[in-house]
């Protein structure tokens, strides 16, 4: 599922996607069918509780609360056509439930876009009825016996193979292709794209038709015609024919930066404005058509690699710019090798994507950051599928020897430790979800709950509300931090030298309280999991001023010349 249209295609609503891609990281080649019946069923639980809000907010009816959704959607990727459509075929039958004064769970069920399989439990997001379920669902199912979202569901979940929709789909799906820059996603080029991982993900190209042009580069003979490596400085002063490259960087020590990450590294993000009804409007979903195409990511406002204004008031600076800031000739040498469900055991599936060349590049600095997913499973017993401390050191291994053959002499390797995710339970269990705010009934209890029962959760050993598990997890991110610590401290390697540093969450939030800020609000509100763009920033933080204390060799030297760029190349061709 990596390519829009797949994404926008294959569920019955657009809006499922943000659920499909929480529940899907890109690296999960064990996709049972069970996983994608949940994620179906919990993009229509959260579709239908938006409408029903909706209606309740504006005090309006459901029909008119399902075209102001679709009119809040931009029209861009189809997405406001697209959703007039599918209310079109849903629609009436969606308004006959919610007038008989069902909730989204039952709405869900009975469409069958939620299935109870023999043997297992009923997985429901809001309080049961309280009439019996059984009850309930063989009245629900009375009002909708012949619906056309009835033989949809049962169909399977491409929307496109309905025949009234086949051709609308083929036009939808050409018109998409074409208005998009459809590069190979995992391709290693640069490129002046942003999005689709364009340069959102790593410093721009700025020579399209040149292939020795690209950011990180040692400059080729000074960039004296051409900026070579791509940081803005170039040609020749004319006061004393020196070039520009050589006055200002020679001696510079330029390096530059690459995150191997997960999901928290991209910076996995739903806006909580697309589902909270009260808060929606025309201005919620401004930004989806750019998300839905970096696969929900926002790389470009992540802690490590991140490039743009922070939006969410922190006046922190990501790593990559505080690296620019600390030597101007680092601009634009940044890669954010992320991907969203990875961990020590997928990396060796995309590493390759990271892109050094060992004789012509400036050395690097690699932050090695797979936070959660050797652990965070979503299995109903998550314990034996977790990476035991032996599995990882051969992994990690592997992964420092490919490094070793890759990266530029000088450079350097930083390992983050696992955090211990009981702050998760401890800090969200009784307070509402996004969806349980309007009418007080759903707290992260009970949506943690509710991924569970269905095999979606994104972690599901830290996400629960047994104890022994969340334990027995924090235990092993305990161990696989001291491998991670142990290979630090024993290891040598030809071209980087190797530290380690604890993902410290507890003094993030320590911290964060002093300055009177809420432990929870370091959390992604939407997934309840992820650190949220503020916790990013301030990890970014810790991770500067540790290793500036610590190992400042790392970040090299302030550049003297770093005013006279700006006088010169001004903001070097921005990024
Ligand atoms: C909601 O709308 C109905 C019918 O339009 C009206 O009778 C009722 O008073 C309204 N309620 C509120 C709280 O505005
Ligand atoms: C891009 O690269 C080509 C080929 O080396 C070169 O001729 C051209 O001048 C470069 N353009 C810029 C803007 O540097
Ligand atoms: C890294 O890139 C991914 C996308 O590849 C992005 O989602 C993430 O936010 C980036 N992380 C950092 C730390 O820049
Ligand atoms: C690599 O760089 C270090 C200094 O950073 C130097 O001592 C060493 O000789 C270099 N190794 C090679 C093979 O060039
Ligand atoms: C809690 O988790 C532990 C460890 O996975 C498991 O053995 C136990 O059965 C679980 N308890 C309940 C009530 O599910």
């Amino acid at each position: 599922m990596k390519s829009p249209w797949k994404i926008l295609m294959a569920t019955p609503l657009f809006f499922l996607l943000t659920l499909h891609t929480l529940a899907s990281p890109a690296y999960d080649h064990q996709r049972g069918t069970r996983r994608s019946n949940g994620q179906v069923c919990i993009g229509c639980v959260l579709v239908v509780s938006v409408i029903e809000q909706l209606a309740q907010v504006h005090n309006s009816t459901v029909q008119t609360s399902m075209e102001r959704l679709c009119s809040y959607l931009p029209e861009k990727l189809f997405l406001k056509t697209t959703c007039y459509l599918v209310v079109g075929i849903f629609g009436p039958d969606i308004i006959k439930l919610l007038r008989a004064d069902v909730n989204a769970d039952v709405v869900c069920h009975t469409l069958e876009f939620c299935k109870q399989d023999p043997g297992q439990p009923l997985c429901h997001l809001y309080p049961l009825p309280k009439e019996t379920w059984k009850l309930t669902l063989e009245k629900a199912r009375q009002i909708v016996k012949k619906s056309p979202t009835l033989a949809y569901s049962r169909s399977g979940s491409d929307i496109c193979s309905l025949p009234f929709l086949a051709k609308i789909c083929q036009r939808i799906k050409s018109a998409i292709q074409n208005s998009l820059p459809f590069k190979d996603v995992d391709s290693d080029k640069y490129s002046v794209f942003p999005t689709l991982r364009g340069s959102h993900w790593r410093g721009r190209d700025c020579n399209d038709s040149n292939k020795m042009a690209y950011p990180g580069r040692r400059p080729d003979n000074w960039d004296t015609h051409q900026d070579s490596n791509c940081n803005g400085i170039w040609g020749v002063d004319p006061k004393d024919g020196i070039p520009y490259e050589k006055k200002f960087c020679e001696g510079s020590q330029p390096r530059g930066i690459i995150l191997l990450g997960d999901s928290a590294g991209a910076h996995f993000h739903i806006p909580p404005d697309w589902i909270t009804a009260s808060q929606m409007s025309l201005k919620s979903f401004f930004n989806l058509p750019t998300a839905l195409t970096n696969e929900l990511d926002w790389p470009q406002l992540s802690g490590a690699t991140g490039f743009l204004d922070s939006t969410s008031g922190v006046k922190e600076n990501s790593i990559y710019l505080r690296l620019r800031k600390r030597n101007h000739c680092n601009h634009r040498d940044y890669q954010n090798i992320s991907r969203n469900g990875a961990s020590s055991q997928s990396l060796e599936r995309f590493i390759e994507s990271l892109s050094r060349n060992q004789l012509l590049d400036q050395p690097a600095i690699v932050i090695y950051a797979m936070i959660g997913n050797d652990v965070c499973k979503r299995k109903i017993d998550p314990v034996p599928d977790m990476t035991t401390p032996e599995k990882l050191y051969s992994k990690v291994m592997q992964t420092l020897q490919y490094l070793d053959s890759h990266l530029p002499n000088g450079s350097h390797v930083i390992l983050y430790g696992l955090p211990d995710g009981t702050f998760l339970w401890d800090n969200l269990h009784s307070r509402y979800h996004p969806l349980g705010q309007l009418n007080k009934d759903v707290t992260y209890a009970h949506f943690y709950s509710f991924l569970n029962c269905l095999q979606v959760s994104p972690c599901h050993s830290w996400m629960s509300s047994n104890k022994t598990l969340r334990t027995l997890t924090s235990e092993r991110a305990e161990q696989l931090s001291n491998t991670l610590k142990n290979i630090a401290t024993s290891q040598k390697f030809t071209n980087f030298n190797l530290f380690y540093v604890d993902f410290d969450f507890q003094e993030i939030m320590e911290e964060w309280q002093r300055s009177g800020g809420q432990p929870w609000q370091l959390i992604e509100p939407v997934d309840g999991f992820h650190p949220s763009e503020v916790a990013l920033q301030l990890l970014a933080d810790r991770f500067w001023k540790k290793v500036q204390l610590q190992w400042p060799q790392v970040l090299g030297k302030e550049n003297p010349f770093n005013p006279q760029i700006e006088q010169v190349f001004g903001d070097q061709g921005g990024h």
